[in-house]
């Protein structure tokens, strides 16, 4: 006996007014292809088990949901009812309600399906919505007090068409009911498709209860069928998700150019300045201030630090740090706590340590560099040879003096001392000094006679 829900979500139609060559359902919203965001909310509403009906770029789907989806192929596209048939198999001799649900829906919430599984004795529970324009949508016909069936929009009588209680295409079934009564479902309809939504007539016609359940805002219950359906989709998904964050404590003062990815972890009291991209894995710490104009991507950044103006991938800070303007912070970066990095600074796979300083203009590579150190304007970590690439390991409390060129592999000491304007291609130790630069030489009054010797050439 298994009594625990099972999702099936729906995601086996071609999507042919996507115009794409990609299924519809992974095309995304927020960094997530729309039917994850469905998965995520049926798991967040703790359906655990989901069966995924694939067909049309099946492949894609399955490789990408294998496994954390039963995967079940429809490889002839006959309806929505012939599509939860498919599911028949795997959902088995279990005996928990079923909850179906469509892969382009990408606005669904957890308190959608918690409120589809809210105990009942009705065979199926459907979930409405009230629509000022029903157009499309399956209508929900009763008798005014009692449910009688759906009709879809192409076999709707006129009156029928005036009903603008609409299916949403969201419902939990009581399981076993379910498979029983698909098989007898017929395609004797204007579509000659086998439709879901015919159940609901047959458990009606013996005598088995149907509950209608008003699942609120239409808007969250959008299907996308289109690309531009995809892009309201996506803007209805942002306001969403920055209401909740401002709600929740964040300073985001304008909503409509940040942008932050549904896989974003924020804390409360955050500012985010106009013109941010929060992509992918990105988590936030309370205090940091980002923005303006930031694409900071897969990173985690530290409490009370700042990012203007810059890009971030891959990296981590600790608290306290600052970054940019005009920063470029690539992969495998890591910040201690009180790292600044200034403008136009480039850095990649580099270890920073408490409090290190590249204020300007550098390039800092295959590095880590110890506490304290203080990395002058325009130094450039050579990391790579034309073949491979090197690391340089500098100490702690280092002063690299301006316009220094670090030839790796190298290793610099604690307490070193690279004066500006340096090639150093050797180790330093600790506490010494490293000058690589051709020695000066000041001649008294050559510059006056120089200029006269030219005059007289004039
Ligand atoms: C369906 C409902 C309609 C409801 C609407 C809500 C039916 C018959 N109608 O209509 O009452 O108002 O959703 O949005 O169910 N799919 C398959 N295999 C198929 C056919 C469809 O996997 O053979 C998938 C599609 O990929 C899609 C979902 O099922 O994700 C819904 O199918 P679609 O054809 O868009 O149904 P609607 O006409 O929107
Ligand atoms: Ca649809």
């Amino acid at each position: 006996m298994n009594a625990s829900p099972v999702g099936i979500v729906l995601a086996a139609g071609k999507g042919t007014r996507m115009k794409s060559s990609l299924p519809k359902c992974l095309h995304e919203i927020a960094g997530l292809p729309m039917v994850e965001h469905v998965m995520r909310a049926m798991r967040a509403a703790g359906i655990d088990r989901i069966v995924l009906v694939v067909g049309h770029g099946g492949e894609l789907l399955a490789d990408r949901y294998g496994h954390e989806a039963e995967i079940v192929w429809q490889h002839e596209q006959k309806g929505t009812g012939h599509a939860v048939l498919m599911a028949r198999e795997a959902y088995g001799d279990a005996t928990g309600p079923v909850v179906v649900a469509a892969g382009d829906t990408p606005l669904l919430t957890d308190r959608h399906f918690a409120r589809l599984l809210e105990p009942t004795d009705a065979a199926l529970t459907i979930g409405t919505a009230e629509l000022d324009d029903p157009t499309g949508y399956g209508r929900i016909v009763t008798d005014g007090v009692n449910f009688l069936k759906i009709v879809e929009q192409k076999d709707a009588t006129p009156a029928e068409k005036a009903i603008t209680t609409i299916n949403t295409g969201l419902y939990a079934f009581d399981g076993p009911t379910l498979f029983r009564l698909l098989p007898k479902v017929g395609a004797d309809n204007a579509q000659g498709e086998i439709y879901l939504t015919d159940v609901a007539g047959l458990a009606r016609a013996e005598g088995l209860d149907v509950a209608l359940r008003d699942l609120g805002d239409p808007e969250e219950l959008v299907g996308v069928n289109d690309r531009w359906q995809l892009v309201e989709a996506g803007e209805s998904w942002r306001r969403r998700r920055v209401k909740a964050l401002v709600l929740a404590g964040a300073t985001i003062p304008d909503p409509t150019t940040v942008y932050v990815d549904a896989t974003a972890e924020i804390a409360d009291d955050v500012t985010i300045l106009p013109n941010v991209h929060l992509l992918g894995r990105v988590s936030l710490a309370s205090e940091t201030t980002i923005g303006p104009n930031c694409r900071i991507k897969d990173s985690t950044v530290g409490p009370r630090t700042l990012v203007e103006f810059s890009v971030v991938e891959g990296a981590t800070f600790g608290a306290d740090c600052r970054v940019g303007p005009f920063a470029n912070i690539r992969t495998g970066t890591t910040a201690a706590d009180g790292v600044k990095i200034g403008d136009f600074v480039e850095t990649k796979n580099a270890d920073l340590g408490e409090g290190v300083k590249l204020p300007h203009l550098s390039y800092v590579g295959d590095a880590s560099i110890g506490a304290r150190t203080n990395v002058g304007a325009a130094a450039i970590f050579c990391n790579w040879d034309g073949f491979r690439k090197h690391r340089t390991e500098i100490g702690a409390d280092v002063f690299v003096g301006s316009n220094t060129t670090l030839v790796a592999p190298l290793t610099i000491g604690d307490r070193a001392l690279l004066v500006a304007g340096s090639v150093v291609t050797s180790d330093v130790p600790d506490g010494a000094g490293a000058f690589g630069r051709a020695r000066q030489e000041t001649k008294e009054g050559w510059a006056d006679r120089f200029r006269a010797r030219k005059k007289g050439d004039r």
